[in-house]
């Protein structure tokens, strides 16, 4: 896809990535884009670059634009794979640039790449680039997703370029959201935006705050926000902020999200009644099998509900193996604000139930104790129990919902 233009002299020069549908271990459905921008003035600025099996696509967006000889400044706001993994590339064909980058940036830089060769200038929050008649301002934004990261606000444009903030992993010909809701909808749209912050920013609450009041601080008109994943922002883009604040406040929907595995089919057993107890309470419910899903949607769907129901057979007196690698990769995001519990099956002795309450413990998460153990099977008995086990749990998380 060709180059796009966001205002007069700004171009989009990115790739879409249509096919990915692994990216690290993201499911991307809707595949990506790796989203970089191009700043016409006396001198011409770069702004990111892309993953390396797309260099030759941005150089030829580039090329379509402007000769890259004549290109004076590249800013390299965050230096993950995705996005500096084509800059030899690209510097191999403006060997005139100076790249413009924050002091952490630097230093990982050097791990890819042989920096001699290179103009390097090392920047922080409030230096500017002055280009001509436009004026670039950096903030950093550690740890907004990596230690280098930052974003850089062009005054005359009021545009932000934001990295992997306020991204989403869509390819679409639609470079803007306007037009990617009038292709699909508002919903699918906001679906993409929660499933990419559950999975890469859930970490990072406080510093989303900090870093959004820093920049109304600032006072900065923001008319465009310029990610480099997904669409760009240009219809509402103070609209996106206020999503990522609700996210960082812990807003989540009144429902219970019921993750679970089976090994035998007895703990799948338990789902039935236990959801038609959450259903008895008044509170919604998904359910999600983990060997049927993937771990980044389970994620999503964790994070989307204010309460979660994780269910586990007992295997070797230990938590099944897809439930362990769940829980594992959902204590790495450190989930705040929501309230969980356990549940499973057995056969000679228990074990998982209470290793996923340990887990818990170690996120830190609100737990409704002690949990569900079914030995074998459930029986009618059992499923009684199972039901009030789901409507006890849909209440608790009524009165905490209530909280927020
Ligand atoms: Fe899109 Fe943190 O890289």
């Amino acid at each position: 896809m060709k180059a796009v233009e966001l205002k007069k002299d700004v171009y989009w020069v990115g790739a879409l990535d249509w096919a990915v549908r692994d990216f690290h271990g993201y499911e991307t459905p809707r595949g990506t884009s790796y989203n970089n921008y191009l700043v016409l003035d006396d001198e011409i600025t770069l702004i990111d670059t892309v993953k390396y099996d797309f260099a030759d696509i941005t150089i030829k967006n580039i090329i379509g634009v402007v000769d890259p000889a004549r290109i004076k400044h590249v800013i390299i706001n965050h230096i993950e794979n995705d996005h500096v993994t084509s800059l030899d590339r690209v510097m191999a064909l403006a060997p005139d640039a100076t790249i413009y980058i924050s002091d952490k940036g630097k230093r990982g830089l050097e791990r890819f790449f042989d920096l001699e060769k290179w103009k390097i200038k090392v920047v922080k929050s409030g230096d500017t680039l002055c280009t001509g008649k436009k004026t670039f301002q950096f903030i950093e934004t550690p740890m907004l997703h990596w230690p280098d990261s930052m974003v850089t606000y062009l005054h005359e444009d009021k545009i932000l370029f934001t990295q992997d903030a306020f991204g989403q992993h869509i390819a679409s010909s639609g470079r803007f959201d306007d037009e990617f809701i009038a292709e699909y909808s508002e919903a699918v749209l906001e679906d993409a935006v929660v499933d990419y912050y559950a999975n890469i920013l859930m970490p990072f609450g406080q510093m989303i705050k900090m870093k959004i009041a820093e920049i109304e601080k600032s006072g900065f008109e923001i008319d465009i926000v310029a990610p480099d994943h997904g669409i760009i922002w240009r219809q509402n883009p103070g609209k996106v902020f206020k999503t990522y604040l609700d996210l960082a406040n812990g807003k989540a929907n009144l429902s219970v999200a019921v993750i679970y595995d089976t090994m035998w089919q007895s703990t799948e057993k338990m789902i039935v009644p236990i959801t038609e107890g959450i259903r008895e309470a008044g509170v919604g419910v998904k359910v999600i099998k983990l060997r049927a899903t993937p771990t980044s949607i389970a994620i999503k769907e964790f994070w989307k509900a204010r309460g979660a129901l994780i269910g586990s057979p007992t295997l070797n007196n230990i938590t099944y193996p897809s439930v362990a690698e769940y829980l594992t990769h959902l204590r790495g995001l450190r989930p705040k604000n929501r309230l969980v519990g356990a549940f499973g099956s057995y056969g000679w002795g228990g074990g998982a139930v209470k290793e996923i309450y340990d887990e818990f413990k170690r996120m830190g998460l609100d737990a409704v104790d002690p949990g569900l153990q079914v030995l074998y099977k459930p029986s009618r008995k059992d499923e009684e129990i199972c039901f009030e086990f789901g409507k006890n749990f849909a209440e608790k998380v009524i009165e905490y919902h209530n909280k927020f």
